[in-house]
This record gives structure tokens, sequence and C-alpha cells, in this order.
């Protein structure tokens, strides 16, 4: 079986931690979409690690990590994220494969991603600009580069021939943006010597091969639901479908092999780039969760909006990524609230819906707000869901009830083993 773990948010949810958590449990864990957009943070004794494309279970022994088809891979991000590991006290060659089907980013997809934002002006999407956008455009345009035709011998032709055509798509926009394209070509070519080291795979027969073996897989998903660019807050998504179908097209799978889909949300919300956020605080309280979230991009560094958790945003999600059971991360950073919020509903136009409107921007949308007493309590030393506080217990279980999904795990501290089974994380023995 192949179990699905991503984020059911806008991205940052804290999937990095969790998979690395659970890789134990399974021989691969699969990268299904996304690229270097992506950043998980893992921590583990005592050091923090961000990945950007390497899959996180590349710190478990005896995990193979798949880079999947369905992925956009810079190759000067993973030779410096495989610097990094190379220098650690890690042997991961072996355990690192890559899909020949994956799209290769370009330097000119980047230069193309900044000059179509800078062209934006105030409505660009906000993206991390690392050539996500214009890498699957080529995709879907039937011209982009693949992994596997790095060893072509008109390899280098048909490079040429996609960077002219991007520097001429570049030129039609605004110029005033800075990119020494010698410097990044130069870099991206020595990078690509590297790559040819990698072990490469047909991805889809190799994870047929291994579901035939009775292995398990588990696929990690990147962004979150809501920057899905079918059902996300269009057009401020990213340009891969992040829901579980995704894993379907970004594996070579077949739907039925699928077996739990594992959704993870934040106590609260997240958002980093524009786009409608229903539950934002643009205030004192946002900044707040901000400062103790640690609340800045994996990626760019950027600071992100916050907000409280949006009910009917989870329960859409979950609709689309049929998901059985949830993960709530970063309870911790509560700890000091004496009073916690969620929207059950929005309003809209005087009319109550807990549906996901077509476009928050159109719906003039304001939420319908719940309180819940907090438990001001440090959860540090808690081993047990049975010694949290009442008033946890109580906003859980209401959680429960209202999104008609478990918890299996609350994650209480960015630490590998800061966490708390639930029962039916218990009865699964899910992680170690
Ligand atoms: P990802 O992109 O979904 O993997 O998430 P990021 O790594 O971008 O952001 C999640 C951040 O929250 C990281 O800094 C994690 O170390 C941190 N984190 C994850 N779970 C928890 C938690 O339960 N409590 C706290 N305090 N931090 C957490
Ligand atoms: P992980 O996997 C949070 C956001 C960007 C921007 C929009 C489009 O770490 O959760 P893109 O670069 O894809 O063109 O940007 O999507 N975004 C993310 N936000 N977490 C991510 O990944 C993200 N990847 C992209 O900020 O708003
Ligand atoms: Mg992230």
């Amino acid at each position: 079986m192949i179990d699905v773990l991503l984020g059911l948010q806008w991205g940052d949810e804290g999937k990095g931690k969790m998979v690395d958590y659970l890789a134990n449990k399974y021989q691969v864990v699969a990268r299904f979409q996304g690229g270097p957009n992506a950043g998980h943070t893992l921590l583990f004794n005592g050091k923090k690690y961000v990945l950007h494309t390497v899959p996180s279970g590349i710190f478990r022994m005896g995990v193979l990590n798949l880079i999947g088809n369905g992925v956009v891979l810079d190759p000067i991000i993973l030779k410096k994220e495989l610097d990094t590991l190379a220098e650690l006290d890690l042997t991961f060659q072996d355990r690192l494969l890559v899909s020949r089907k994956a799209h290769l980013i370009l330097p000119t997809h980047r230069l193309l991603d900044t000059v179509q934002e800078a062209a934006k002006g105030k409505q660009k999407i906000g993206s991390t600009l690392r050539g996500i956008g214009p890498t699957y455009t080529d995709k879907i345009g039937r011209r982009g580069l693949r992994v596997g035709d790095i060893f072509s011998p008109d390899f280098k032709e048909r490079y040429d021939a996609l960077k002219w055509l991007h520097i001429q798509q570049a030129s039609q926009l605004p110029r005033g943006v800075e990119f020494n394209l010698g410097e990044e070509e130069a870099k991206w070519l020595a990078s690509i010597e590297e790559l040819k080291q990698l072990n490469f795979v047909n991805g889809e027969y190799f994870v047929h091969e291994c579901l035939q073996k009775g292995q398990r897989i588990l696929a990690e998903g990147a962004q979150g639901a809501m920057l899905d660019i079918d059902f996300g807050t269009y057009p401020y998504v990213t340009s891969s479908n992040t829901i579980t179908a995704s894993v379907c097209n970004g594996l070579g799978v077949a739907p039925q092999r699928i077996g739990e889909v594992i959704g993870i949300t934040k106590a609260y919300c997240t958002r980093v780039g524009s786009g409608p956020f229903p539950t934002e605080l643009d205030n004192e309280l946002g900044e707040k969760i901000r400062q103790a979230g640690g609340e800045f991009g994996a990626t760019t560094g950027r600071p992100r909006r916050c907000g409280w958790l949006d009910l009917p945003q989870l329960r859409y999600s979950i609709m689309l990524n049929g998901v059985t059971q949830l993960i709530m991360t970063k309870l911790d950073i509560l700890n000091d609230f004496a009073e916690l919020t969620v929207a059950t509903h929005y309003e809209s136009m005087g009319e109550k819906t807990n549906q996901v409107p077509y476009d928050f921007n159109l719906q003039n949308i304001s939420p319908v707000w719940k309180h819940y007493k907090g438990w001001l309590k440090n959860l540090n030393n808690l081993q047990n869901f049975s010694e949290f506080p009442q008033a946890l217990k109580n906003y859980i279980r209401d959680l429960e009830n209202i999104l008609g999904v478990p918890f299996s795990i609350l994650s209480i501290g960015p630490g590998r083993e800061q966490l708390i089974l639930c029962e039916q994380a218990k009865k699964n023995k899910t992680g170690n």
C-alpha cells in the first residue's frame, strides 16, 4: 500500500517533521509533486535540517527515498542539499533515487518567474521565485526537459533552444530584474554533471515493484491543499496539484493502491505569499502567533501571515484528499493563549455557509467564530493524551466531532519525538 501524508492548509504544516518521524514504518518515502519551493524542516539531536527536494525519509537508515516524476528539480539546489548531507555522518547515496521523468528547472525558468511576478505588480502571487510555474508551464506545453534527457547527445542543444525561448519570452516583459545568466548557467551545467552520478529509475516501475513485494511507501506532499492549482485559492496557488489525486500522476500508481491519507494541519493557520486568507489576524494577535511559532518561511525567510484555524477550509481539504487520519502540529504555540478561536462557518451576504466559495474576494466572506478556553499550560513533558489539560482535550474532541476524522498524532514541539500518539496511532504502532 501507499500511504499519503500531505498539508491541508497553505503549506508549512510540519510535513517534514512528521514524515521523518513516520518514515521508519516504510521502506520508501517518495515526493510526488512540487519542487524546491518546498522547505521541509526536521529537528533531531539538537540540529535543524531544511530539505527542499530530497524526501524527508533520508535520515532514516534502510529507507529508500524517491524523487518522483511529478517533481520539478533544480540541480543547483539539489546539489547544495546533497553537499550538506555529505558533510554529515550519513550514508544516503544508495538510498536516493530520481525518476527519469521528473522535469528540470532551468536558470531561465527562475528568470521568467521573477520577471512575470514583477510584471504582475500588486497582483503578484508571492511566488518563491524558484521557477516552479514556468517549469510546469513548459511541461504542459510539451517542451520541457526531463532529468532522463541529461544523458542524450543533443541535451545541450535542447537546453539552448529552451533557454533562447525563455529569453525571448522574458524580453517581452518589463525589465529591471537583476539576473546574471552567465553565472547561473555555469553553475547549472556543473550541477548537471553531478546529477549524472545519482541513481536514476523509471519511477513508475520502481514503485510498482516495491508494491508487488509487499513494501510500504509513504508519499510526501509539498505545499498544501489550498495551494492546489485546481482547488486552491486560484490564482494565488502553486503550479501543481497538491492533493491525494496527484500521487497517482506524480508517481505512476493506480488509485486503488492508496491506503491511509494522513492530513496535517497546524493548530492555527499560516500563509506565505499573496491571496485570500479569511481568518487572517493582521494585528497584534497575529504577530504574537508569528513570534511564538517562529513563522518565517523555511525557503525564503519571509514572515508568514498568521490567523485562526479555519474549519470550513479544513473540511474542504479533508473532502478533496479523502483524509483518513489527522495530525495537528504546533499545539504548544497556543500554550499562552487564554482564549482560542476557530472559524466554524463563513457568512456571505447575510447567509451562513460551511462551503469554501468559488472566489473569496468576490463573495465578501467573513468568518463565524467559535471560542474555546485556552489550556495555559506548558505541554513539554507530557507523554500521553490522558495527561493533557482538560481544556485541550475538549478542544481536540470538539474539532474531531466537527471535522469527522480522528486525530492520530498531536505535535507539541519541533523535535522528532515531541508528539503524542492518539488511540488510532497507538493501535497501528505508528512511528518508532
Ligand atoms: P513543512 O513545509 O510542512 O515541512 O513545514 P515547515 O518546515 O516549513 O514549517 C514548520 C515549522 O514548524 C518548522 O520550523 C518545524 O520545525 C516546526 N514544527 C513542526 N511541528 C511543530 C510543533 O509541534 N511545535 C513547534 N513549536 N514547532 C513545530
Ligand atoms: P511547503 O512544502 C508554503 C506558496 C508561495 C506562493 C505560492 C506560489 O514547505 O509547505 P510558487 O513558488 O510555487 O510559484 O509559489 O505558493 N508556496 C508555499 N507556501 N509552503 C510551501 O511549501 C510553499 N510552496 C509554495 O509562497 O504564495
Ligand atoms: Mg515549508
